[in-house]
């Protein structure tokens, strides 16, 4: 379940850096601002932090150099060998959104970039309830993903990717499932949080969701 992209990021987990330092023109805009984005969001993570599809460490690193202390799940063997090699002090467990180890730590943060994505809209629903459970008292979901306004915007990506050449983009794009922000506010909303979104590129979203009372 979830799991469908797994040999995917096996195959791109040694160039995945470059790709987020913006040497794959196609990606480049995607990613623009990549650091700064992780950056802010692991300011606003607060410790004990569980994270999902960590990749190759790069929010993780930033969280642990604030002296947070992480928990990773990740389902890319890949990855995960990286991930260890990049940010040693967190502990990095396989598994994925909907599955992953039974953790005693609480859990004040759950954080995600890049990721979420890959979720069906159900498995997504399923992940947020999940989300509610876990998460102490005064906790949040923090996530940086790409995400459409709605169905004309999404056309107009598509639209602009494919003028540029950009067909492996324009692809993914179509066949990932991004969500729509009225679809995503209303699961987050559903399971009983407050939510937040700011658009932080020409792809991507921070969204913020606060465990309601
Ligand atoms: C685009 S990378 C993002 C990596 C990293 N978070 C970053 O910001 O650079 C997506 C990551 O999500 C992982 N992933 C894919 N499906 C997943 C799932 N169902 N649950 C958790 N992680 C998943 C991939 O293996 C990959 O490491």
């Amino acid at each position: 379940m979830g799991m469908e992209f797994v040999d995917l990021f096996n195959q791109w987990a040694s160039s995945y850096d470059d790709t987020v330092a913006g040497k794959d023109p196609e990606y480049r805009e995607v990613f623009d601002g990549y650091e700064e984005m992780l950056e802010r969001l692991a300011k606003l993570s607060l410790s004990p932090v569980l994270e999902f599809g960590v990749g190759t460490a790069n929010l993780t690193r930033k969280m642990v150099d604030q002296n947070k202390v992480v928990l990773g799940v990740e389902p890319s063997s890949e990855m995960r060998r990286i991930a260890k090699v990049k940010c040693p002090e967190a502990a990095i467990y396989e598994g994925n959104f909907l599955e992953y180890p039974m953790l005693q730590s609480p859990i004040r943060s759950i954080v995600s970039s890049f990721a979420f994505h890959h979720l069906t809209s159900s498995e997504k629903k399923a992940a947020i309830v999940d989300f509610h459970q876990r998460l102490e008292e005064d906790g949040q979901v923090i996530f940086i993903d790409t995400l459409f306004k709605d169905k004309d915007h999404k056309s107009m990506l598509i639209k602009e990717a494919e003028q540029a050449g950009f067909l492996n983009l324009a692809q993914d794009l179509q066949e990932e499932y991004y969500p729509y922000l009225e679809e995503i506010k209303e699961m987050f909303v559903e399971a009983g949080f407050e939510v937040s979104f700011e658009q932080i590129n020409k792809y991507a979203w921070l969204i913020q969701a606060e465990k309601g009372e």
